[in-house]
């Protein structure tokens, strides 16, 4: 077995950690042979999850609850009635599903740490038991020559600070961010690419605003709030860990869509316009450009103090882009989030089984804006997918011909993206094994691996064996 260290050393790593901090050399997609996605050499492919989603074992290992354990236990909040109490028992089947992987010719893996197996209390007191397990499983894929990357928030946050306010408590980010260095302590010496935050302004909006997720609160004051902190924490915690380690590769992902008008009528074109703000720029203009979308800074300048801009606006290695589809929206004065709500979508477009509207273009669009009003940082697509109604596992394969289009369609949008000078330096699939999906529960599938959540066997299905194929032609 490879010793851990050794990775880091080995023509493996050196073959994708570049990636993570380095524009790759101007890459000329080779023509593709067989109608594959014409994706260049050098770009890294991996797989993505996230703690509560997958890991189960909520009470082992000393982990104490998270805002999602309440919440998914609370009647009527998961469509289907089910938790992640076991998900995909990830926690004790970590070096099949590692093996699994390697398999397929994954390079890397996209997983989230769970702040609260990290300091179950959410501050003081470091729980070793709990670092252990990612001690573990970053082992486990060192020596299988498959990178780690760790996203250090994927929405889990222990329960006892939601107690002090969460998201809405300023203190949050110090709070991250000695979650962040204690972490960082233990794992640093084998991964390099961190991700800070997943999806902010989703969070945010979803768990602050519309309340259909975790931590359940709603309202536009709650949005605000929730956006601003994890703008503040996000950036705290980079700077923090950047002055600990010279050789991290340090970014954080956001969501990011096309947002459309539902009509050519003025008041839908301008709520688009608002809603782009509140999903997109949010995050971007902060980081980036160290001030809030002009629609919206008097909205936040209460919330601002000090150097807080400053303190956002950090240099980043890397992006992660999270991409599903675009969004139609319309004036809707009685949606909270802007007057912006969800709208009449162009008759003829296609869905998944979850209704989101499809179009691989809209990722390239969102790539060239990165290139064109962003700097063109160094990008990955951290999370595409789709969820569709799978049939049972046959003969030891999951047939899914529609998320294989799918993905093919989207690679193929990242082909585009590079060919026309976008920094995009590699894909992780949403998602490697089906898992809770928050409010919609276990019933609905993004998994390239089928997962029977009667006996947590694990079958893979079509789309990871196109996906192994075009790894193994990289
Ligand atoms: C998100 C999260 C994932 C979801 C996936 C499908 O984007 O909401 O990052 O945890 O499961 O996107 O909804």
């Amino acid at each position: 077995m490879l010793r851990r260290r050794d990775f880091l050393a080995s023509a493996a790593a050196a073959a994708v950690l570049p990636a993570f901090g380095e524009r790759l050399a101007a890459q000329t997609a080779p023509a593709p042979a067989t109608g594959m996605p014409a994706i260049p050499p050098g770009f890294v492919w991996g797989a993505s999850t996230s703690s509560y989603q997958i890991e189960g074992a909520v009470k082992e290992g000393g982990r104490l609850p998270s805002i999602w354990d309440g919440f998914s236990h609370t009647p009527g909040r998961i469509a289907d009635g089910t938790n992640g109490d076991i998900a995909c028992d990830h926690y004790n089947r970590y070096a099949a599903d590692v093996d699994m992987m390697a398999q397929a010719g994954f390079q890397a893996y996209r997983f989230s740490v769970a702040w609260p197996r990290v300091i179950p209390g959410g501050t003081g007191a470091v729980n070793a038991a709990g670092l252990d397990f990612y001690d573990r499983l970053v082992d486990k894929l060192l020596s299988r020559n498959i990178l780690p990357m760790a996203c250090l928030y994927h929405w889990d946050l222990p329960q006892a600070l939601q107690d002090r306010g969460g998201w809405h408590n300023r203190d949050i980010a110090s709070w991250f961010t000695d979650y962040a260095m204690a972490t960082v302590a233990k794992l640093g010496d084998r991964v390099k690419p961190w991700a800070m935050l997943n999806e902010p302004s989703v969070h945010a909006i979803f768990g602050h605003g519309f309340g259909n997720h975790a931590p359940g609160l709603t309202g536009w004051d709650s949005y605000v709030s929730a956006q601003h902190h994890q703008n503040l924490a996000q950036g705290t915690a980079i700077t923090a860990l950047r002055s600990a380690r010279s050789d991290l590769k340090l970014g954080t992902v956001f969501s990011l869509q096309p947002i459309f008008p539902s009509s050519e009528q003025p008041e839908d074109i301008a709520a688009a316009r608002r809603f782009d703000a509140c999903w997109n720029t949010i995050n971007l203009d902060p980081l980036f450009h160290g001030r809030y979308p002009a629609a919206f800074e008097q909205t936040f300048a209460p919330l601002v103090q000090g150097n807080d801009m400053a303190a956002i606006r950090v240099p980043v290695d890397f992006l992660g882009v999270n991409y599903y589809g675009p969004s139609w929206i319309k004036n809707d004065p009685a949606a909270f989030l802007a007057q912006a709500g969800y709208g009449a979508v162009p008759d003829g477009t296609p869905r998944t089984l979850l209704g989101w509207p499809i179009s691989a273009p809209g990722l390239t669009e969102v790539l060239l804006r990165l290139r064109d009003e962003y700097g063109n940082p160094i990008t990955f697509v951290t999370e595409n997918g789709a969820c569709y109604e799978d049939p049972a596992p046959a003969a030891g394969v999951v047939q899914d011909p529609e998320r294989t289009a799918y993905i093919r369609e989207h690679l193929g949008a990242c082909a585009t993206a590079i060919s026309q000078g976008c920094a995009l330096n590699g894909y992780f699939v949403w998602s490697l094994l089906d898992n809770f999906e928050w409010a919609e529960g276990k019933r609905r599938r993004f998994g390239v691996v089928h997962v029977d959540f009667e006996t947590l066997e694990r079958t893979p299905k079509a789309s990871l064996q196109f996906l192994s194929q075009m790894m193994r032609a990289r």
